[in-house]
């Protein structure tokens, strides 16, 4: 079955400028993820795991090479058209959970939906709606500050699903929480996938949640070494 893959990045190189001197963080990456895919990413601390979701997330222009995203290249687009497109197709959670500290649990999830012009009152009910799913309907008109990590996150999760995306990225999604608060992190993120079958692309070092993905994706000093997916294609080839 071919269908087309909903992020494609071909031949891709991030260059970092460090004054005189240039830092390859991606080194030709070519990677496919297809609709319904759960990807995991590994590699360690300074291989371009980051990097490497900046681009899958269209959050950044490669050096060279090329990304699509739904099949549009994302280099002819405006930053407008950009923006909307990667708005309402992929969700994003970061480590530090990136919360904005002055708005309230229900503010902060409306926040992507306010991009996508959405009624406030659409935005309001649909924000209500996934703080009860992920557990936060006692915390809702409270700041980032008086929280738990693992209810930031689960705050920050809420802002991603917001407007619905096909796709959700996350970057080391359980970095900074204990063990038991990020295992119902990552339920919640295999959840949106096994019951949505939805699109996740996540870091981790966790090797049961490696487990559970279909495709590990292996990165050092900016280059895939091992994909497993890839690797069984091949065999099933020959
Ligand atoms: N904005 C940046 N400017 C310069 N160098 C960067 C920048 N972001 C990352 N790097 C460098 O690129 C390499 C890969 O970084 P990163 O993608 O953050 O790795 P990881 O997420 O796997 O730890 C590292 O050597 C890092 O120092
Ligand atoms: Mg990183």
């Amino acid at each position: 079955m071919t269908s087309e893959p909903v992020i494609k990045l071909e031949n891709v190189w991030k260059i970092y400028q460090l004054g005189k001197v240039e830092l390859a963080a991606l080194r030709g990456v070519s990677l496919d993820i297809n609709r319904g895919d759960f990807v995991t990413i590994m590699g360690p601390s300074g291989s371009g795991k980051s990097t490497l979701l900046n681009m899958i997330g269209s959050l950044d222009f490669p050096s060279k090479g090329k990304v699509f995203l739904k099949g549009k290249d994302i280099s002819l687009m405006s930053e407008n058209q950009l923006s909307q497109l990667r708005g309402k197709t992929i969700g994003f959670v970061f480590q530090e959970f990136n919360l904005l500290p002055n708005l309230d649990v229900l503010e902060n999830i409306t926040l992507p939906m306010v991009f996508q012009g959405l009624s406030l009152e659409k935005r309001k009910a649909r924000a209500e709606e996934l703080a009860l799913s992920l557990g936060l309907k006692e915390r809702i008109l409270h700041q980032p500050a008086e929280l738990s990590g693992g209810e930031r996150q689960r705050v920050a999760i809420a802002r991603a699903f917001a407007n619905n995306p096909e796709v959700v990225i996350a970057d080391e999604p359980t970095g900074n929480l204990d063990s038991i608060t990020g295992k119902k992190v990552m339920e919640i993120l295999t959840d949106f996938h096994k019951k949505e079958g939805k699109t996740v692309v996540v870091v981790t070092h966790d090797p049961n949640i490696a487990g559970y993905s279909e495709k590990i994706v292996n990165i050092k000093d900016g280059q895939i070494t091992v994909n497993h997916q890839q690797a069984a294609e091949v065999l099933w080839r020959h």
